[in-house]
């Protein structure tokens, strides 16, 4: 049989903070009286009568010289005013968190919000927030009142509502609630009040008396929060609820293999000790945690110092911040300028509840008890040491360029600045910084210097070794034949050189058409991309040469299948000699007409029949594909001519 005790059982922050200061009050040799007991525990509250600590019920009761007490509940506004204008020496401990839901009612109040207000009406709490507000509230217990009040409200759409809850309000009921209240009120304003101590310490005995086959809870039957813990515990496993450690023999403890003891708010480390001590006696059994009992809840007393790393666990997401418990009594918190520097991120895009972050202390408030963490700061360590790691090394880094500054570029990689010299930015030297800009990058490190946090890095490291990689995969995979699309990357009179990716080859001036080609720029500019293939490799000199002009393309071969002997075709002159004149038949192929050819009647000249430019219908007499020559007819398609008629002789 075993007894295991939940660790955040008992006193909260708000809680110690009071006691604290009503101990250091009479220890200061003033005399006090707190305003209803200070806490809903009878054993602090009889140790502070048995140091003449009164308790009294309104601020009439308090006598000249007494200082008056305001417990962690906090009260309403009229009783601080009247102990002001009383002039009363008074002691404010109300809790932060509570008076954090003050000012949240105050303001909205005035600004003419309905304060809607979840918790116990009977409750301190309530009733002293109820204090503070400035116009209509109205206070509900669980959703199905909310419901019942809303639903009943005319004109709902016209109001504006602000929905806060008692700080111990039970977490389940109140997600009920807003899920009810953001249905129907148009105008809602929704504030989580809710304390976290009471969120840890609901969860845990949630989770702990799932496990166990009895709870024991300690605390006041008074208590607010003690109440919560007990119907959350009851839920899942026969419970009882002790002020003190002598009513647990009351109960049968047969047949338990595992007892769990939760403690609420209230609950001073010593009672909770007591009611561990008595379990191990009934149970005859010491109780595990007993010796780390004490340990933990002195430990979760414990603060933390600014630039402290601790580790906390997720506890609540918020748009502008998480809230994170970190083992103390503080409440924790990540403003989002603390958790990341994206702002097209939210925080529930970076963080989950439940997760584990190390963070940075940034502030703690003992007095409000509140931490102010970074997370940033931890990931930027982190990352840096990534940086620092990579210096020196092989290894390469993603980034994306943000600026360009004096003399080089800077890229950020994980929230790291990293400059990257001008020499080092670009592929070769005229390439401008600006075309880097907002561009995604990769470099190497070069180097750091951790004092200052500052990195040099090289994207040219980068493309040069890409390079190659790529040259060295271009031979190794290429052959006579193979087609590559490549872009053309300078030209000279006798050819155009084209990019492979790593490698150039150059498409001679000859390759680049089947025409004649008086300089390549006639045919490809600088960018065009082109489909090439591999003429000719010379590994030892690392030149290739590419063919372009198509096979399919060859005027020859159009010639051979569209045109053959005998095909009447119109041609135009382009040229003419003393033999005859030459006609273009398909662009790259003239065909001569042999001045024999031109017409029936004998003419000294061609250019007595024809001119250049003259299109003409003229039939293919003879092709030589080896020559490459055409032979041309007019005269073919001419009727023959009449012979002269001979003189009849007179009869
Ligand atoms: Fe304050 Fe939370 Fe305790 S509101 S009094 S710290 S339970």
């Amino acid at each position: 049989m075993s007894v295991v005790a939940a660790q955040s059982a008992g006193f909260c922050f708000g809680v110690k903070r009071a006691v604290n200061m009503a101990y250091e009050c009479i220890a200061s040799g003033r005399r006090a009286a707190t305003l209803g007991e200070l806490i809903h525990n009878p054993g602090v509250v009889d140790d502070l009568a048995s140091r003449g600590v009164r308790v009294i019920g309104d601020i009439s009761q308090a006598e000249p010289g007494e200082t008056v007490i305001i417990r962690s509940h906090g009260v309403p506004k009229a009783v601080t005013d009247e102990l002001e204008a009383g002039g009363m020496a008074y002691l404010d401990a109300t809790c932060p968190f509570v008076a954090r839901i003050h000012g949240i009612v105050a303001q909205r109040g005035e600004a003419g919000d309905v304060i809607l207000l979840a918790g116990n009406p009977e409750h301190a709490e309530i009733k002293g927030i109820i204090g503070h507000c400035a116009g209509d509230v109205f206070v509900f217990r669980n959703a199905g009142e909310l419901q019942k009040y809303l639903q009943e409200t005319p004109n709902i759409c016209k109001k504006c509502y602000t929905l806060v809850s008692q700080t111990t309000f039970l977490r389940s009921e109140w997600k009920n609630c807003v899920e009810f209240a953001k249905k129907v009120c148009t105008n809602l304003s929704v504030f989580d009040t809710i304390c976290n101590d009471a969120c840890i310490k609901q969860k845990e005995a949630d989770k702990l008396s799932r496990e166990c086959q009895r709870m024991v809870v300690v605390g006041g039957r008074s208590s607010s929060n003690t109440a919560r813990l007990y119907e959350t515990c009851a839920a899942n496993c026969p419970t009882v609820l002790v002020e003190r450690p002598e009513e647990l023999y009351g109960f049968d403890w047969d047949g338990c293999e595992k007892v769990g003891v939760t403690a609420g708010a209230s609950t001073p480390s010593g009672i909770i000790k007591e009611v561990l001590e008595t379990m191990s006696e009934i149970l005859d059994n010491k109780p595990e945690d007993e010796v780390s009992f004490q340990e933990m809840l002195d430990q979760s007393f414990k603060s933390a110092l600014t630039g402290d790393k601790v580790t906390g666990v997720v506890i609540g997401i918020a748009p502008t911040e998480v809230s994170v418990n970190v083992g103390t009594k503080h409440t924790g918190y990540i403003p989002l300028h603390e958790l990341t520097d994206d702002p097209t991120l939210k925080p529930e895009d970076i963080v989950k509840v439940g997760d584990e972050l190390t963070l940075k202390v940034l502030r703690v408030n003992d007095v409000e008890g509140t931490m102010v963490l970074s997370k940033k700061k931890v990931d930027a360590e982190k990352n840096f040491q990534r940086v620092e790691d990579a210096a020196g090394t092989d290894d390469i880094l993603d980034g994306v360029v943000v600026e360009v500054v004096k003399g080089g570029v800077i890229a950020v990689t994980d929230g790291i600045r990293v400059f990257i010299p001008a020499s080092q930015a670009t592929a070769s030297r005229n390439e401008p910084l600006e075309d880097l800009l907002k561009k995604p990058v990769r470099f190497k490190i070069l180097e750091v210097n951790p004092g200052r946090r500052r990195a040099i890095g090289s994207i040219r490291a980068v493309l040069s070794e890409e390079r190659h990689a790529k040259e060295q995969e271009f031979w190794d995979t290429v052959e006579i034949g193979k087609h590559y699309t490549g872009k053309v990357k300078s030209i000279t009179s006798y050819g155009a050189f084209v990019d492979l990716g790593g490698v150039d080859g150059m498409v001679h001036v000859s390759e680049l058409s089947w025409m004649r080609v008086a300089h390549p720029s006639d045919i490809v500019k600088i960018g065009d991309e082109l489909e090439v293939y591999v003429k000719d490799i010379d590994r030892e000199n690392h030149k290739i040469s590419l063919g372009y002009k198509k096979e399919e393309d060859n005027p020859w071969e159009i010639l051979r299948r569209d045109y053959p002997v005998g095909t009447v075709v119109k041609v135009k002159i382009v040229s003419m000699t003393t033999f005859g004149a030459f006609a273009s038949i398909i662009p790259g192929i003239d065909g001569l007409i042999h001045i024999s050819q031109i017409a029936h009647e004998r003419i000294a000249k061609p250019q007595d029949v024809l001119s250049v430019g003259q299109e003409v219908d003229a039939k293919i007499t003879d092709i030589d594909f080896d020559k490459h020559r055409v032979s041309l007819s007019i005269k073919a398609l001419l009727e023959p001519e009449e012979p002269a008629e001979e003189e009849q002789p007179e009869e």
